[in-house]
């Protein structure tokens, strides 16, 4: 049984209240809300056991490193990778998708070879490839999506030729909150020998996630989009592929022996996380995984499945309001405008009701671009929200209508 009062009690947050009314947080493409024991976890690490990992002899130290390597292996077993070697830390997807981006690029592209981004992708899976490419002299390709959010699949075989090297897709897009279609996609490039990188940062939290049935070369999310804190993401390659990169920044951990004459790194994880690494924030992504097991990720989805049916008819009803984004097989995204109200005076006014949204380009102008627009209001919700906040939603906007006529 899914006992939403239960979950709800479960994130401290949704108690609050902002300007006098109980908090409505649909907010949740941008970051979500943490369970109280992922806080007391990190106060757990600071109080307990606090010590640098994979350095110090102390028994701090060997607590420290093992929770830190526990959580990889949580990582590693949520998203079903082969070997722990598969998973490295990092600050989080733009950090990992950068990491990528250059080692990727030092080591398999070339003058005149090309990367292919979709158009509804988030600048974090745009800007570094198109960095790499300047660098690298590629040339990076689009593949376009049409007016209800579905990519235009069809166009792959056209779009992938001898010369693609790299493939860049979101698992679920965070303006549009389509989840694509990767079967396909997978298919289609790695018959033409592409390779793939799935950006999980909106859909990890939302779609059980498989890398290993998949077959996704590459996959990326970030902890804070999935209920643990900021500054702790997952780069996720297959193992033959990791060890043909080469290393990305240079500092202590990632080294095997270093001299003035020769440096040597450290095999894989390591090799990738250089200094040292955030193991409070990968310890609270471990607890935070855990968590969702635990509350049971079948139900999760089936639950949110649900409210998203519900919060996708009761918005789109709403006189004079636009979603963008109707494809079938959506995450929990709602990104609209009400006709003649700017998308920062809605954000405004349904803030001082105390329903949280985002409002603007949210990071991805080429897909707020299609609809010639300059940017949207962005209802997210997830597993902790309820019917009675997507009404409360409904309600406030409304409100801004009269407001405004
Ligand atoms: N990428 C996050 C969003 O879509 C911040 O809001």
């Amino acid at each position: 049984m899914f006992d939403i009062e239960k979950i709800r009690a479960d994130f401290p947050i949704l108690e609050r209240e902002i300007y006098g009314r109980r908090l409505v947080y649909l907010d949740n493409a941008a970051t979500t809300q943490k369970p109280s024991c992922v806080i007391s976890k990190i106060r757990d690490v600071y109080e307990q056991y606090n010590s640098n990992i994979h350095r110090s002899v102390s028994r701090l130290a060997s607590i420290c490193t093992d929770e830190y390597e526990n959580a990889r292996k949580t990582v590693s077993g949520f998203i079903n990778a082969k070997s722990t070697n598969e998973i490295v830390f990092t600050s989080g997807t733009t950090a990992a998708i950068n990491l990528l981006a250059f080692t990727f690029g030092e080591k398999f592209v070339n003058g005149g070879d090309e990367i292919v981004v979709c158009e509804s992708e988030h600048h974090s899976n745009i800007v570094p490839w198109q960095l790499m490419c300047e660098r690298k002299n590629a040339v990076l390709k689009v593949l376009p999506f049409d007016d209800s959010g579905d990519l235009k699949t069809e166009l792959l075989d056209g779009l992938l030729t001898e010369r693609t090297r790299l493939l860049c897709v979101a698992q679920a897009t965070n303006v549009l909150g389509t989840v694509n279609p990767l079967d396909i996609i997978v298919k289609k490039a790695h018959e033409k020998g592409v390779y793939v990188l799935v950006d999980g940062a909106q859909g990890i939290q939302h779609v059980k996630t498989d890398v290993t049935a998949s077959d996704f070369d590459f996959y990326v999310f970030s902890g804070h989009k999935i209920y643990a804190p900021t500054g702790i993401g997952i780069l996720y390659g297959k193992e033959h592929l990791l060890e043909q990169l080469p290393p990305w920044q240079g500092g202590g951990d990632m080294v095997n022996r270093v001299s003035f004459a020769k440096t040597t790194y450290s095999g894989l994880p390591l090799k990738f996380e250089a200094g040292t690494s955030n193991y409070v924030g990968a310890t609270g992504l471990g607890e935070a995984l855990n968590y969702l097991i635990s509350t049971g990720l079948d139900q999760i989805h089936s639950y949110e499945k649900e409210l998203t049916n519900y919060a996708l008819a009761r918005i789109s009803s709403i006189p004079q309001l636009t979603v963008y984004g109707t494809s079938a097989n959506k995450v929990g995204i709602a990104s609209f405008l009400v006709e003649g109200i700017h998308h920062a005076d809605m954000g405004e006014i349904l803030d001082k009701m105390g329903i949280a949204v985002r409002t603007g380009r949210m990071c991805a102008e080429p897909a707020i671009h299609h609809f010639g627009l300059t940017g949207l209001v962005r209802a997210s919700w997830t597993f902790y929200n309820t019917k009675q906040e997507i009404d409360s939603l409904c309600e406030g906007i409304e409100k801004a209508k009269k407001l405004f006529f």
